[in-house]
């Protein structure tokens, strides 16, 4: 078993205080993992109809009232970075831009944290119009998810012709500076699998750094099968095909992504690198020992994983008046109660013990 899968002791098992959390310590966990990376939804609904996520009719919407609003969503952050050692702030969805206030959402946290890193992962639809206004309230970079920059693979994919929109919403954001930009591909078998070279020298043309994500089990369909999964390996395998990839020297800490040094095998043997490339192993090359996320859903409930099967309520004590201490204490004990790895005791979605969550992908937020 390689060290990111081991699993440290519990700190109860080492004799420690059990109870809960202790909002001083930050958002620490029973592993000795502190959450330090904040996920925050904004809203569950999507324009897309992503195969791997939702359903090809939608899911019912939480209606407006139920959503944070731009002011509480402002308070959990100031929480999160003055009293739990929140470092790092991703916004996420559904799709975040559906949110006509986003802007408004973003300005407020910025006042508050001039310095909070803000990411955005969206599917940049809309993006053409919003980006440069986004940057300005704010926003430091954005995720793009994109399977395919093939018209007709897109539209399968995705389940709308959207193709032209997303392309010029990424154009947008990499102007408007909100880089490094990243995009984010899942490889479904059959459909955009052999596309990996070609996207991969699509986004090295561009300068864009591309993450191959395997397919985990949160689509709301419930299909999903680990034999259908394309795996890290098999990745690696396609992408080397056209590209010669070495593991980055990079120190990799909580992220999902392990990246590799990209060189195209056309180039001359002395050629310089053409970039990087990341891939997001959540199945085959789990990496939840060294977890730093702690997750919010567009209603206001810690998720301390994003296969967590319980879900802590915030939104009830911002909406009863309760003081800052309070919404900290218990998003600290929510998060001491943090399972080892896929919301169980190990990490293995094909396992006995792992249960998925309730939500599809587009109701945690990814
Ligand atoms: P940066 O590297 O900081 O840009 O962000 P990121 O890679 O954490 O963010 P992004 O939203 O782009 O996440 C990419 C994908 O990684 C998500 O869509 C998920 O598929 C996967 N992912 C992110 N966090 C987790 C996690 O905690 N557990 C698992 N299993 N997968 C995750
Ligand atoms: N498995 C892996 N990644 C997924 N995403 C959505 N559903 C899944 C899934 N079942 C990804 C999208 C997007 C991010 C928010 O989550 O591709 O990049
Ligand atoms: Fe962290 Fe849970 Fe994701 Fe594992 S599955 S990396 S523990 S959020």
């Amino acid at each position: 078993m390689s060290p990111r899968v081991a699993l440290p002791t519990p700190t109860a098992a080492r004799g420690a205080a059990p109870e809960g959390g202790d909002p001083a310590a930050g958002l620490l966990d029973r592993f000795g993992r502190r959450a330090t990376d904040l996920r925050l939804s904004l809203i569950d609904k999507c324009n897309l109809r992503c195969t791997y996520c939702m359903p090809a009719q939608g899911l019912p919407w939480l209606a407006k009232e139920r959503l944070l609003s731009a002011e509480e969503i402002r308070r959990l952050v100031r929480i999160g970075v003055e009293q739990l050692g929140i470092r790092e702030l991703r916004l996420t969805g559904g799709e975040p831009l559906v949110r006509k206030d986003l802007e408004e959402v973003i300005a407020g946290i910025r006042d508050d944290h001039p310095q909070l890193p803000i990411g955005l992962t969206t599917n940049a639809i809309g993006l053409e119009r919003r980006a440069e206004g986004l940057r300005r309230a704010g926003l430091t970079r954005v995720n793009i998810s994109l399977d395919s920059v093939h018209r007709e693979t897109f539209a399968q994919l995705t389940r709308r012709d959207s193709l032209d929109a997303v392309l010029t919403g990424v154009a947008a954001a990499a102007e408007a500076g909100l880089t490094p930009l990243k995009v984010n591909a899942v490889l479904v078998r059959g459909v955009n699998d052999h596309q990996a070279p070609e996207l991969l020298r699509w986004a090295l043309e561009a300068g864009y750094e591309l993450r191959f994500i395997e397919q985990m089990p949160l689509e709301a369909d419930r299909t999903w099968e680990r034999e259908a999964t394309v795996t890290a390996a098999e990745t690696r395998r396609l992408l080397g095909e056209q590209f010669r990839l070495r593991p980055s020297a990079e120190e990799r800490g909580g992220a999902p992504a392990e990246r590799f040094t990209v060189w195209d095998k056309r180039d001359a043997a002395t050629a310089e690198a053409r970039g990087t490339v990341g891939i997001i192993a959540s199945v085959t090359e789990p990496f939840c020992a060294a977890c730093t996320r702690t997750r919010i859903t567009a209603e206001g409930r810690v998720m301390s994983c994003l296969f967590s099967r319980t879900e802590v309520d915030l939104m009830d004590l911002l909406r009863s008046g309760a003081d800052d201490l309070a919404v900290a204490q218990r998003w600290a004990d929510a998060m001491w109660a943090k399972p080892a790895a896929h919301g169980t005791d190990r990490p293995g979605f094909d396992l006995p013990g792992f249960e998925r969550p309730d939500r599809s992908m587009s109701a945690i937020g990814g």
